[in-house]
């Protein structure tokens, strides 16, 4: 089956192949991943390991940190205005689809925040990106989410924001095109996209935002214990983080962030072509300059017909096409591990379907 899921996602077969290989011998020690100590030399190595790939791939400088972390993304919508905002401060949130707003409204149970721009719809939906953000000088850090996974929106382009740190959700668009990391004071993505299974977060965090970051909070939610303890404060998704180590070494042997950011431009431009060749069938639902390489959200005339496409899809083999539960239609996830022979049967099905 192709698996065209919003997450979690399609993972590399190799990646698959060799997890199992860790359920039954990890790296020779003749017990599984899941059975190890995390403090054993074969775990530590595999983790440091992985950290190090990320780095790499990222181009990641020295001046942030890299932590695995768990709790999902969502976590961080608390983690960071926690460790972020001091006593009296505010934080401002651009508003872009359902998790950038769902990450401020979290945030205001714990910090003072402002909404510096907001491209949701006269109809409730969001097909764009918010475009002059209004910004407050003296805000902890600027959040945004690089790529909306429900609307099928992306930013293409990131906002100058002055002194002020930038702080970014790329769980559905890390490693999938080529970032400028320095310009993040903090990112962080949910694995189960583009890098891995869930259970495991990764977050890149400047040195400069860890200096500054709170010390009256709970110990298990500052930045600085995971930072201090390599990420081994509390144990680690053994499992995730090795197969995440899987799938970042074939990122690697395929040539990189570089190389998946050609090949997913490629998916996506098939795509949209082949969507807007029948303008009477299929209606895109984001605005052109604002589409997403990685969600491709489109109706067609009636939601009978959508279930029609569905079923159409699924008897030659593609899943996960349903539409966000909150928005209707389709939405075709083509993330990193999603093949451009995979995308093709889908743009055959989109020229072919009701002839
Ligand atoms: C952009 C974005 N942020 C946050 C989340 C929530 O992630 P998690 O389920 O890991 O908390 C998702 C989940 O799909 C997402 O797409």
């Amino acid at each position: 089956m192709i698996n065209f899921g919003a997450g979690p996602a399609a993972l590399p077969p190799i990646a698959l192949e060799r997890a199992r290989q860790d359920l039954v011998d990890f790296e020779g020690t003749g017990i599984s991943v899941v059975e190890q100590s995390h403090r054993g030399a074969a775990y530590e190595k595999i983790q440091a390991a992985t950290i190090d790939l990320l780095r790499q791939l990222l181009a990641v400088p020295a001046s942030h940190e890299i932590v695995l972390l768990q709790g999902g993304a969502r976590t961080q919508f608390a983690m960071i205005p926690l460790n972020l905002v001091a006593a009296g401060g505010s934080a401002d949130y651009a508003i872009s689809g359902y998790w950038a707003k769902a990450a401020a409204d979290e945030a205001a149970h714990v910090a003072k925040i402002r909404i510096a721009g907001d491209s949701r719809g006269a109809d409730g939906s969001y097909r764009a990106i918010p475009t002059a953000l209004e910004l407050d000088p003296g805000a902890a850090y600027v959040h945004l989410c690089s790529n909306n996974t429900i609307y099928g929106t992306q930013w293409h382009a990131f906002p100058e924001t002055g002194d002020v740190p930038l702080v970014a959700d790329m769980t559905s668009d890390l490693l999938s095109r080529v970032i400028d990391v320095a310009r993040f004071g903090l990112i962080y993505a949910g694995a189960q996209k583009n890098l891995g299974p869930a259970g495991v977060v990764a977050v890149i965090i400047s040195k400069e935002l860890l200096e500054r970051s709170r010390r009256d909070i709970p110990t298990i939610w500052r930045y600085t214990t995971h930072v201090q303890n390599a990420s081994l404060y509390y144990t680690p998704p053994m499992f995730a983080v090795a197969m995440m180590r899987h799938v970042l070494e074939h990122a690697v042997s395929i040539g990189g962030v570089a190389a998946i950011e050609a090949t997913n431009l490629e998916k996506a431009n098939r795509l949209y072509r082949s969507l807007e060749g029948r303008p009477e069938l299929y209606r895109l639902q984001a605005e052109p300059s604002a589409r997403s390489n990685m969600n491709v959200t489109f109706f067609l005339p009636t939601p009978a017909d959508d279930a029609r496409f569905l079923a159409e899809a699924q008897r030659r083999g593609m899943v996960g096409l349903k539409g966000h539960r909150t928005v209707g239609g389709i939405r075709a996830s083509i993330y990193n591990w999603v093949s451009l022979a995979d995308v093709d049967a889908l743009v055959d099905l989109v020229g072919s379907f009701g002839n």
